[in-house]
């Protein structure tokens, strides 16, 4: 492989659009070919970026030998089949959450980039931000002590469309799967992946999730959750130790800020790091550093850790109600 990366976008949607600024925006990164089921699309797309070639089915992409790694952002649903033709064709995939619609596929898509030795990774942005390692820093460090509770929320009103795939149980829609995610591996990422109980209430409308409010038991600690698209929330999360507490910026998943106080409230330090250009450059040059040292998941964001949330969601589908 030559020093420049060769990135496939598989999928033309919103987010596919806000990658693409990205990896024209990165270090060694080359927006080489995108695809869409559309033709029409594909062009306007691969035009708009730059992009060498553009592909009008996914087949051809995952097919292009000149590709070094694939971005799939198709709706969730997808993920599984998608990534599947990638590795098929010896592709390498960072593929968008959540990963899958549930802990079997995953496994499933696990055993197979094993067994093919190809670089896999959910694009979890927010784990490789900086405001997220530092935070991660300073818990290490030991400046807010141990953990006993961690609230994180993901809320923000939705228009009701019955085509968006947000509302399409078909396309994977719903709250927990779009926006609980992000919660949910902030809280496990710092309590760990293994919570004695998981309590949760879900609203169903629209043959999916509306929102939902999770508790997770921890032998010594407790966190909390709700995501939807109903209500507008701050979207804070705060991580309280016994010596102080960790508060990121509202919008955690995406913030730039992250601030530490000790345990009488007192700011004792903050960190910004504004983002390079729209904060999923992180996660770009976290792939590219591992395909650069032939490392097969991310350190970052290890398949480990996206498996046990997949887990813990698996659960919350099982216990609450869900729809799907
Ligand atoms: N990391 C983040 O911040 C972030 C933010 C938003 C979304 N996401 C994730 O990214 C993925 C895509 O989200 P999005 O908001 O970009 O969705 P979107 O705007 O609906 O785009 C999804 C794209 O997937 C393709 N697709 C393939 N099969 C499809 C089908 N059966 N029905 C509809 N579209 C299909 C379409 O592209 P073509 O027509 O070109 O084939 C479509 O434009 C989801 O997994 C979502 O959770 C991540």
């Amino acid at each position: 492989m030559s020093n420049t990366v060769n990135w496939g976008i598989m999928a033309t949607g919103k987010i596919a659009h806000t990658f693409a600024k990205a990896v024209n925006f990165s270090d060694g990164a080359k927006l080489y070919a995108c695809a869409s089921r559309s033709a029409e699309k594909a062009t306007e797309f691969g035009k708009l970026y730059g992009a060498e070639k553009s592909y009008s089915s996914y087949e051809e992409l995952a097919a292009d030998p000149d590709i070094d790694i694939v971005y799939v952002a198709s709706p969730m649903s997808c993920h599984y089949e998608n990534v599947k033709l990638c590795f098929e064709h010896g592709k390498n995939v960072l593929c968008e959450k959540s990963i899958t619609m549930d802990s079997a596929q995953f496994e499933e898509l696990i055993a197979i980039a094993k067994r093919k030795d190809l670089f896999f990774m959910e694009a979890m942005w927010m784990k490789c931000l900086p405001s997220f390692l530092k935070a991660k820093e300073w818990f290490a460090d030991g400046k807010i002590g141990e953990i006993k509770a961690v609230r994180a929320d993901f809320s923000n009103p939705v228009e009701y469309d019955p085509t968006d795939r947000l509302f399409r149980a078909d396309l994977g829609g719903g709250a927990l799967l779009d926006l609980g995610v992000y919660p949910l591996t902030l809280i496990t990422a710092f309590l760990g992946y293994e919570p004695k109980q998981v309590l949760s209430d879900v609203n169903v409308d629209h043959g999916v999730d509306m929102d939902e409010a999770v508790i997770l038991k921890y032998e010594n600690a407790y966190a909390s959750m709700v995501a939807g698209f109903d209500i507008e929330n701050d979207n804070r999360a705060v991580i309280v130790g016994t010596e102080g507490r960790i508060a990121f910026d509202p919008w955690y998943f995406c913030t730039d800020t992250v601030r530490l106080y000790n345990k009488n409230g007192k700011l004792a330090e903050e960190s910004i790091t504004p983002h390079l250009c729209n904060g999923y450059e992180y996660e770009i040059m976290e792939a590219q550093r591992c395909l650069a040292e032939s490392r097969k998941e991310s350190v970052l964001n290890p398949l480990s850790d996206t498996l046990q949330v997949m887990k813990i969601m698996d659960r919350i589908r099982a216990e609450g109600g869900f729809p799907v």
